[in-house]
């Protein structure tokens, strides 16, 4: 059998045998799952999402990590299941996780110890730092969805994901016991559950200043108004912008093999205008390099966007000469924020106060990621609110980084199947927010 024939051959017997859905109910295929998610808003600015893991199932508080290998979860502290098994070296699920590594550990043998076992390498993206830890199996139970309300609950057997030490929490928001990784690979959560249930490659989230979700599969999306009067806020594939989702050939995790391209989500800003002025910018880093350097991606785990600092200072001229125009006051800096602003003279809309806007222009000039106040600012206090970018330096990996403050209350979809990324611009501009997914269960 040739390599690619072998490969595709592995991931049958695994979408057969190994990452078998267990039903509540024989007849019942769900087509979309819910994860709902708190943003730790006062310390670390993560956003959290609760699973339920192991036999008996425990709650779990994972970091939502967008761009994430796996799933991992600190296995040194008291983990009791019943259904735990590690994976061993060289078998299906290991060459799913694209690993050679085999380990074993000198001590009794316990989840995230035994012998002779497949070895990844967990990545706590917030502080950098990657370790060893087992790749292991054991139950996932999620809710599943209509799009509206959360349904049956539905499990997974043999999910996939890795142990890590202890250490590896640190920099996580007090609670946490790991991360939750949606990036692009087999063993990424989406494409876990999407092989699970036979639902389509795709996931959305949509996330607030306090609260929000991930929803796996295919569904509409649906959110309550933000006035009892006014029906249910209805999105689908065709309310939504589309842009190419791009590869960037070069892993940006903290540790990894040569060879191995990012897990994360690249899009391609050609452009950014401010109130509809093109800011001069070195083109060349819009572009990820043949070193897996420059360009944009999403993340989930930087609270504020980052720009190259050549992008910084030429967004942020751009930005206070727009204010000037506006008539804005500004105010003294508030680390890490350098450009801020008082609330006196201006106005409050719905998508924000009325600051200049920031347009990602992308594929081409009708595909437009629109940032409003609500976006762009941060609010200090009632007095003060500050431009939410921060500077990343000269020479960074990746030029433009979206971080959350600019992600919230717009719903992101990831269309892997298509390599399509999908938002909707504030949610906002149609009267609701992301965190109104109702959550009363309809079972
Ligand atoms: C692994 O094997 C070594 C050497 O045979 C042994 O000392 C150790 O206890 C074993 N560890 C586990 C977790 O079984
Ligand atoms: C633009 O950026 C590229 C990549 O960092 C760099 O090599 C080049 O010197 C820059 N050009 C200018 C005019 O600054
Ligand atoms: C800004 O203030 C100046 C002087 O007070 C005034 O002439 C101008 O119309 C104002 N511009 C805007 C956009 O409010
Ligand atoms: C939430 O869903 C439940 C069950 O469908 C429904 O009874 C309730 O009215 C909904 N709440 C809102 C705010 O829409």
């Amino acid at each position: 059998m040739s390599n690619s024939i072998f490969q595709h051959f592995i991931t049958l017997l695994l979408l057969l045998f190994f990452i078998s859905p267990t039903f509540s109910q024989k007849s019942f295929r769900p087509k979309a799952l819910v994860l709902p998610v708190t943003k730790d808003s006062l310390t670390t600015l993560q956003y959290i999402a609760q699973i339920n893991q192991r036999t008996p199932l425990v709650p779990l508080n994972l970091v939502v990590d967008l761009g994430g290998q796996f799933l991992w979860v600190d296995c040194e502290n008291q983990y009791t299941s019943s259904t735990y098994r590690p994976a061993r070296c060289h078998s299906a699920q290991c060459s799913l996780a694209k690993s050679n590594s085999c380990g074993d550990c000198f001590s009794s043998p316990k989840p995230g110890c035994n012998n002779n076992t497949c070895g990844l390498l967990p990545d706590n993206t917030i502080t950098h730092t990657a370790t060893s830890g087992e790749l292991a199996e054991d139950v996932l139970s999620m809710q599943s969805t209509n799009g509206f309300n959360p349904g049956q609950t539905v499990s997974v057997s043999r999910f996939l994901f890795s142990c890590a030490p202890i250490s590896l929490l640190k920099g996580l928001a007090s609670g946490a016991s790991g991360m939750v990784g949606l990036g692009r690979t087999k063993v990424a959560v989406p494409s876990q559950l999407a092989s699970a249930f036979s639902f389509d490659r795709k996931f959305a989230f949509c996330f607030s200043s306090s609260n929000g979700v991930v929803i796996f599969g295919d569904s509409p999306y649906g959110f309550a108004a933000n006035v009892a009067s006014l029906p249910n806020v209805v999105y689908d594939s065709k309310s939504l912008t589309y842009t190419p989702l791009l590869i960037n050939p070069v892993s940006t995790a903290s540790a990894f093999s040569q060879g191995d391209s990012s897990a994360e989500y690249f899009i391609g800003v050609k452009t950014i205008k401010i109130d509809s002025k093109v800011v001069s910018l070195n083109t060349s880093l819009l572009s990820i390099d043949s070193n897996g350097v420059g360009g944009t991606k999403i993340s989930t785990v930087d609270p504020y966007t980052v720009l190259e600092a050549s992008i910084y200072k030429a967004v942020t001229d751009a930005f206070v000469k727009a204010s000037i125009a506006r008539n804005i006051t500004r105010e003294d800096s508030t680390p890490p924020f350098e450009f801020c602003y008082s609330f006196d003279n201006l106005p409050g809309t719905a998508l924000g106060a009325a600051v200049p806007t920031i347009e990602l222009v992308l594929q081409n000039e009708n595909v437009v990621w629109k940032m409003f106040g609500a976006n762009s600012m941060v609010n200090i206090n009632d007095e003060v609110l500050c431009l939410g970018f921060v500077n990343g330096g000269e020479n960074p990996r990746t030029s433009i980084v979206i971080g959350g403050n600019q992600l919230e209350n717009n719903l992101v979809q990831f269309d892997l199947a298509a390599n399509r990324l999908g938002f909707s611009n504030s949610l906002f501009a149609r009267k609701t927010d992301c965190f109104r997914f109702n959550f009363t269960s309809t079972v």
